[in-house]
């Protein structure tokens, strides 16, 4: 698993970024270690592509809370998307 192979060894966290990308529930822990690893919220970028249907703003399946994935990102920091309902679905 992605959690289990990610350590702190070599990493200069403080001028780095995370690339998430994959099914939600491993993004969801992968950020979990991410953040315990040090990496700032804004350091953490997420593809939240997963929900998209028409692709320009129309359908709405892609909301994020106030943002459209297709629209807005689909690429989004954790920190302008923590806490918002249903980011791991
Ligand atoms: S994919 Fe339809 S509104 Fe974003």
């Amino acid at each position: 698993m992605v959690t289990t192979i990610l350590k702190k060894d070599g990493l200069d966290i403080e001028n780095s970024v995370a690339i998430v990308c994959g099914p939600p529930i491993m993004m969801k822990f992968v950020t979990f270690k991410l953040l315990d690893l040090g990496f700032k919220d804004s350091q953490v970028y997420l593809s939240m592509e997963k929900n998209m249907s028409c692709g320009i703003g129309k359908c709405g399946h892609c909301r994020i809370g106030p943002y459209y994935a297709c629209k807005d990102g689909p690429v989004f920091t954790y920190d302008r998307i923590k806490g918002l309902p249903n980011i791991w679905d």
